[in-house]
């Protein structure tokens, strides 16, 4: 196994996942990466975070491809997320020289996963030193978990911030300008909208901490996907300050199911009256769609149009199921709206609506309902309805 130099004293030692296709819930069809780090300095050697339980192998065989895991000092662990420390029983077991660390909310998450493992507590008082090279640490909570945490090498300028600035992309390429800067960027987004999208206030705290500790940055090394550096290190930086402020453009999505086509109908009319206003527009059937797509377009919209016909006096399950997925993801600043067909009896607007509310979107205009097969007249009136919501949309700006 090939260990992929970072920095003098940093090589990556994390495994590829090629075949994730689900993570939390969402479709990750280009699958991931659980990356590891090993810091080398004169005297001891560090590895900042494990892997997920099954991949525990692959992490040790590209360890002993730098030196024997037996001659580690130290494990740090960032983040104890299963994804990141779901394998540190089996990692302890092949360094059974290593200290431990984790934040102080991480001890304790540590011993909850692992049964009663105990082990040390870093914070951000607290510097490590390898010999010529040493560790510093930023708890970071919520960015992902309570227990999150930053770990900086000074020496090599180099942060490994687990989840931040990660992405879901497994490739051969362990660099952002080896993948392509605008891949990269794009999968930066879509992560940013289906795990941080409710924590951009956090996420945005700690960039403004890391920068408060003056520490000279070179290289941002997260724990999924590609790492940051040259050029892509100012690009990645610009990218989160317009994320964590929640940076919209004349954008409306519209996602919708259909039972008998008729919603399908209105979902297109509506589109076209929001187009025709010469406003950004992207719709989505929910049967067909990923919801990791839908969301990572709704992340830069403003505002979302829902629809469904009418079944047993409620929406669809495919809709009802966005929305809960949806409603964890807090999406705030946008309007929406809730259209459909019904047969004998309407309620899924209505439905929608309350949902909606709830998740906090503003709602300005009535939904727009008719029944059976929409005539010229409805499909006009639903143009009209789409189009409406892009006047508002451009007056949001
Ligand atoms: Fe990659 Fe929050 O775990």
């Amino acid at each position: 196994m090939r260990s992929v130099r970072v920095s003098d004293r940093i090589d990556w030692v994390g495994v590829i996942d090629w075949n994730l296709r689900d993570f939390h819930g969402y479709e990750t069809p280009r699958g991931s990466t659980y990356n590891a780090y090993l810091v080398r300095g004169e005297d001891k050697t560090a590895l900042i975070d494990t892997v997920k339980g099954p991949f525990v192998g692959e992490l040790l065989a590209r360890v002993a491809s730098v030196i024997d895991p037996a001659e580690i000092d130290l494990i740090v662990v960032n983040h104890v997320e299963p994804d990141h420390n779901g394998g540190l029983r089996d990692v302890m077991a092949a360094m059974p020289n290593a200290r431990v660390v984790a934040s102080r909310s991480g001890v304790a998450g540590v011993a909850e996963y692992h049964d009663g493992l105990q082990v040390e507590a870093a914070g951000a008082d607290d510097v490590i030193d390898l010999g010529g090279c040493t560790l510093r640490f930023l708890p970071m909570p919520m960015v992902h978990w309570p227990d999150s945490m930053f770990t900086y090498c000074a020496e090599e300028r180099v942060l490994m911030p687990n989840d931040a600035f990660g992405q879901h992309m497994a490739s051969a390429e362990r660099f952002a300008d080896e993948v392509g800067l605008d891949l990269a960027l794009e999968e930066l987004t879509v992560y940013y909208a289906n795990i941080l999208m409710p924590l951009g206030k956090q996420v945005a705290k700690a960039v403004e901490k890391v920068v408060a500790t003056g520490w000279e940055i070179e290289t941002i090394a997260p724990s999924h996907g590609v790492i940051w550096r040259g050029e892509a290190l100012g690009a990645v930086l610009d990218a989160y300050g317009r994320l964590t402020v929640g940076e919209t453009r004349e954008k409306v999505v519209v996602a919708f199911s259909t039972m008998w086509g008729s919603t399908d109908i209105l979902a297109r009319a509506v589109a076209d009256g929001v187009a025709a206003q010469g406003v950004e527009v992207a719709v989505f059937d929910l049967a067909a769609s990923p919801v990791a797509g839908v969301t990572r377009h709704l992340l830069d919209a403003r505002a979302l149009l829902v629809g469904s016909p009418t079944l047993h006096h409620g929406m669809l399950y495919r809709v009802a199921g966005y929305l809960q997925y949806l409603a964890g993801l807090k999406p705030t600043g946008k309007i929406g709206g809730a259209f459909g067909s019904y047969g004998w009896s309407s309620g899924a607007c209505k439905q929608i609506i309350g949902r909606l509310e709830a998740i906090g979107f503003e709602l300005p205009f009535e939904p727009y309902t008719q029944k059976y097969r929409p005539s010229a007249e409805e499909i006009a009136a639903a143009r009209e309805w789409g189009a409406q919501y892009a006047r508002a949309v451009r007056e949001m700006g």
